[in-house]
């Protein structure tokens, strides 16, 4: 009797017989003999059918197996060092579980109107399959981190009444006729649960109305959100690269076969320890001064600049103390200079752009409620927020890393809409 197996697993099955059940990824046609290319979700191994050592009745199947088919195959395990994955696989037997229709995704290229448009089959592409598993891995690999270093998951909720990343991106509903936003971040009711719990972390979906059609913006992304209570700018950054480091260190190790099938060169991710340079936003506009892109004093970098600071560096870079006027309002002012705000962003080499932003919270009633008013924000939704620096108002610092521009980097793709299932970007929501 042939066991039934799984492809990951196929090497525990050398020389014995095995049953696998999934799909027809490819096939080649040499006559009498057929090459069979089936995937079972955990991997790809190649098939072999000989004429002479099948039935007819099992030949003909494979005759009749169209790209994307159903099928439960029997066959033995073969070590093969020419075959893909080093094993293959001698048919005896095809049962066919469906004959495919014709499958609108060939090996031949499509464009990305219509990949985007059949994003539900283009899923089961051999690159696409390599960066979903990429992803998994990354999200394991932060609850491990989190859950091993004292941090406890309370989630943040979806809908809420105000905005935290400021107004022009929300996301409004109605909520039994009041307004509501999709959360664009669970960072302040984080400073609730930090007051609650110590160190906490929120892991969800959060939503961005961008209307920047980039490479880097998604509409819908997840996000990870530690926030500790009685911690500084400095030590956030020691957990920053603390936990990068370790998330990309379970990639190389989970998953080289997949970034081999990315062909992503994973030596400049080898070298990802601690710790990561350390600069100050005035030193950042100084090396853009002598760039292409320099930066006026007081705005925020794009795009092509933060590109530029992070090419200095081998490792991810922490920019820190940037200006209060071009971040959120909850910042902590700098004491050295109250133009500067407590906040850091990690940017990632390689050209991939910021992958966490952060920062200390500021502690003070009579600030939080000066910037409300500057930020032109309505003080009825904040009456809670404002609460924690009435009761026991202790610095308290934590941080985003957004999940999909962190596979992007590692995966080492040029586009973020790649790293999630069913992407939603700029005037797309379908499938
Ligand atoms: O820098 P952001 O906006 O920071 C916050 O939301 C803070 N409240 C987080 C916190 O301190 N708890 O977003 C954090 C990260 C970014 O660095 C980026 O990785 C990701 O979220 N991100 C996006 N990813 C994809 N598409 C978008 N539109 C994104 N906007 C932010
Ligand atoms: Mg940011």
């Amino acid at each position: 009797m042939a066991q039934l197996a799984t492809i990951q697993d196929i090497a525990q099955f050398a020389d014995s017989e095995v049953t696998l059940r999934g799909w027809l990824y490819n096939k080649t046609d040499k006559g009498r003999l057929k090459f069979l290319q089936i995937r079972d979700g955990t991997g790809i191994v190649q098939g072999v059918v000989f004429q002479k050592d099948v039935s007819a009745a099992c030949f003909e199947n494979a005759e009749r197996l169209t790209q994307e088919s159903a099928l439960v195959v029997t066959g033995t395990v073969r070590q093969d060092d020419r075959a893909p994955g080093g094993y293959e696989l001698g048919i005896s037997d095809i049962e066919i579980v469906q004959i495919a229709e014709e499958y609108p995704i060939t090996p031949k290229e499509h464009g990305i109107e219509f990949l985007m448009e059949n994003r539900h089959l283009w899923l089961r592409s051999s690159q696409q399959w390599a960066i979903m598993r990429v992803r998994a891995t990354v999200i394991r690999a932060i609850r491990d981190w989190l859950d091993d270093h004292g941090f406890m998951l309370v989630d943040a909720p979806i809908l809420t009444p105000s905005s935290c990343e400021g107004t022009t991106t929300l996301f409004e509903t109605e909520y039994f006729g009041e307004k509501a936003y999709l959360t664009q971040s669970g960072q302040l009711y984080n400073e609730a649960t930090c007051a609650a719990f110590g160190k906490v972390y929120c892991f969800g979906p959060t939503f961005r109305a961008e209307k920047s059609k980039t490479r880097r913006h998604l509409i819908e992304f997840w996000m990870v959100e530690p926030e500790i209570a009685y911690a500084t700018l400095d030590d956030i950054m020691d957990v920053e690269e603390q936990f990068v480091s370790y998330i990309v260190g379970r990639c190389l190790e989970e998953r080289a076969e997949e970034l081999k099938t990315l062909e992503r060169d994973t030596q400049p991710l080898e070298t990802i320890q601690p710790p990561f340079a350390r600069i100050s936003y005035n030193d950042a506009i100084a090396l853009l001064d002598k760039s292409d892109d320099p930066l006026p004093w007081g705005e925020d970098f794009g795009a092509p600049h933060e590109t530029h600071v992070a090419s200095q560096f081998d490792k991810p870079v922490f920019v820190h103390r940037y200006p209060a006027q071009c971040k959120a309002f909850y910042m902590e002012a700098d004491p050295d200079d109250p133009r500067l705000s407590l906040s850091v962003d990690l940017l990632a080499p390689e050209g991939y752009g910021e992958i966490i932003g952060g920062g200390q919270r500021t502690a003070s009633l009579e600030l939080l409620e000066q910037r409300l008013c500057e930020h032109n924000l309505p003080r009825e939704p904040f009456a809670w927020y404002l609460d924690m620096r009435r009761y026991g108002s202790v610095p308290h610092a934590g941080f985003g890393l957004g999940v999909e521009r962190t596979v992007t980097w590692i995966c080492g793709i040029h586009h973020i809409r790649e790293t999630i299932a069913f992407p939603r970007t700029l005037g797309r929501i379908y499938p």
